[in-house]
C-alpha cells in the first residue's frame, strides 16, 4: 500500500485531490504514508482521525485529512488547501460537493479473499504512470 502511494505521487502535483474510500483498516492511511514519504517527509505519518487535518511541508506540499468523525468536509478549512497542496482525503464519502467528481482522483480499497484490491480512477484528461 505504501508503494502504491509512493508511485501515485509521481503523477500528482499541487491542486490534485485524492479521495480515498474503503472500510476501516483497508490501508488508506498506509497509502497516504507512502505518498508523504515519497515526497520527502522523514518523520512519522499518523492517522489524522482526531486532528482532522495534517499538513506536510514536502515537495509538493501535502494535506492529509480524515473525515471519519465528521458528517461532511464543511467547517474544517479544507477548501483553503485545495489549490496549493496535494490533498489526500480519507472517508471521501463525506467529501460530496467539495469539488466536481471528475476533477478528483478516486482510490477505493476493498478487502477481497485474503487480500486487498485497490482501484484508482484518474480525473478527466489525466493518467497515472506505471503503478
Ligand atoms: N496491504 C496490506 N497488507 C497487510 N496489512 C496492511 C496492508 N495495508 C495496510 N495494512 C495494515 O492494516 C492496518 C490498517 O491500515 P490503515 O492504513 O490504518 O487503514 P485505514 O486508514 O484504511 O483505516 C495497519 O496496521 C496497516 O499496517
Ligand atoms: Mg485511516
Amino acid at each position: 500500500m505504501m508503494r502504491v502511494g509512493a508511485q501515485m505521487m509521481a503523477s500528482l502535483g499541487r491542486g490534485d485531490v485524492v479521495l480515498l474510500t474503503g472500510p476501516l483498516g483497508a490501508g488508506k492511511t498506509t497509502l497516504v504514508r507512502g505518498a508523504v514519504r515519497a515526497a520527502g517527509h522523514q518523520g512519522g505519518v499518523r492517522s489524522p482521525t482526531f486532528n482532522l487535518l495534517q499538513v506536510f511541508d514536502t515537495a509538493p506540499p501535502i494535506l492529509h485529512a480524515d473525515l471519519y468523525r465528521l458528517e461532511s468536509w464543511e467547517g474544517i478549512g479544507l477548501e483553503d488547501y485545495l489549490a496549493d497542496y496535494v490533498c489526500f482525503i480519507e472517508w471521501a464519502e463525506r467529501a460530496g460537493g467539495l469539488l466536481p467528481a471528475n476533477l478528483a482522483w478516486h482510490v477505493s480499497i476493498e478487502f477481497r479473499d485474503s487480500g486487498r484490491v485497490v482501484s484508482i480512477n484518474a480525473p478527466a484528461g489525466r493518467e497515472l504512470g506505471k503503478v
